[in-house]
């Protein structure tokens, strides 16, 4: 049973000073889009084959999410591509491991020809940014934007499924506070990644193989006190990691952000974009069951949820992500 955002969660947000209207304002100042255009739902067949494909796909026929898969899509896949332009890249190139990773990103981007220019922002609103630089931009803003709300007094920065790294060494480098950091991943080849960009540039990030459903102890022993955040990884996983949520909140953290795509918040409404992002999540196999976990868990007062607020911003129009913040009572 899906359930749906209630009034609650509203309150929640309010309590910390935080309501969509003021957020979606501010957020958008924050990402200093100057050139986009909004696009119409019945557009998008122009702009990205995914609406077609999402409309004629059979889910009965997909093929189902496992670490297997995981492994083959990321560790063999993307983040081998990643690697090999590592280790022919000219790091003196670039002054900053954000720089560089940047330039990686389009690399890759570009000679896979999977350009999209489509941002999805505050729910319903499809944005057009024109290049692929902006929308790569627009999302690193958004989530140091939410980083920057709840950092607070922590020290530490810890992402849990952090692939390559990029995510880390972005906020590090924008949030000076933070005097130690640690990463872990399920893809050895990600890790590696993030092993040699933080040797070059001297930042020290401590990196480990991890599986969110058999926790590395030494990663969530880095937790304590933290600022601990998931960005598309929890989606990776069809049924949600109990173990690793558990082993959070034994591990105390400050406060633990999800950048995650929801399925529950698909059900807000049953507006046609929601309707197809539905079906996405489901042709994809990806997780269907955070939210829920996660109310479950505040009613037996085992957390506190401080943040949910639903499809706030979207690189993928069709898995757009859902902000979620908690801490352990
Ligand atoms: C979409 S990528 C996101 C990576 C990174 N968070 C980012 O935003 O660049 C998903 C990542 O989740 C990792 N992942 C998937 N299942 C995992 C698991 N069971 N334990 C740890 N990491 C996992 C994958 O290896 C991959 O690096």
């Amino acid at each position: 049973m899906v359930k749906q955002r209630s009034e609650i969660d509203k309150n929640i947000n309010s309590a910390m000073g935080i309501t969509m209207d003021n957020l979606c304002e501010e957020l958008f100042t924050f990402m200093r889009l100057d050139c986009y255009k909004e696009v119409a739902l019945e557009e998008l067949p122009y702009y990205t084959n995914w609406a077609e494909r999402i409309v004629n796909a059979d889910c009965s026929l997909n093929v189902k999410r496992n670490n297997e898969k995981v492994l083959a899509e990321y560790d063999i896949d993307k983040w081998e591509k990643v690697l090999d332009l590592l280790q022919n890249t000219y790091f003196s190139n670039f002054s900053n491991a954000t720089d560089l990773f940047f330039y990686v990103h389009l690399s890759i981007m570009k000679s896979s020809k999977l350009v999209n220019t489509l941002i999805s922002f505050a729910d319903d609103h499809i944005i057009d940014v024109e290049t692929d630089e902006n929308r790569e931009k627009c999302q690193y803003r958004f989530r140091s934007f939410f980083i920057k709300k709840f950092k607070q007094d922590a020290e530490v920065l810890v992402e849990l499924g952090s692939g390559v790294g990029r995510n880390m060494f972005a906020l590090l480098q924008e949030f000076p506070q933070f005097s130690a950091a640690a990463c872990g991943d399920l893809s050895p080849t990600g890790v590696k990644c993030t092993q040699i960009v933080s040797e070059y540039f001297n930042t020290k990030v401590d990196a480990y193989v991890h599986d969110h459903y058999d926790p590395n102890p030494s990663l969530m022993g880095k937790c304590k006190d933290a600022l601990v955040f998931t960005c598309q990884t929890i989606e990776q996983l069809p049924k949600v990691p109990e173990k690793l949520i558990q082993s959070l909140i034994l591990a105390r953290p400050h406060m633990v952000v999800h950048f995650e795509p929801v399925y529950e918040h698909a059900f807000i409404n049953n507006r046609l974009l929601n309707l197809l992002r539905r079906k996405y999540t489901q042709i994809k196999d990806y997780n269907i069951d955070l939210f829920t976990y996660l109310l479950d868990l505040e009613k037996s007062k085992e957390i506190r949820i401080v943040c949910n607020e639903p499809h706030v911003y979207g690189n993928n129009i069709f898995n757009p992500l859902s902000v979620i913040v908690w801490k352990p009572c």
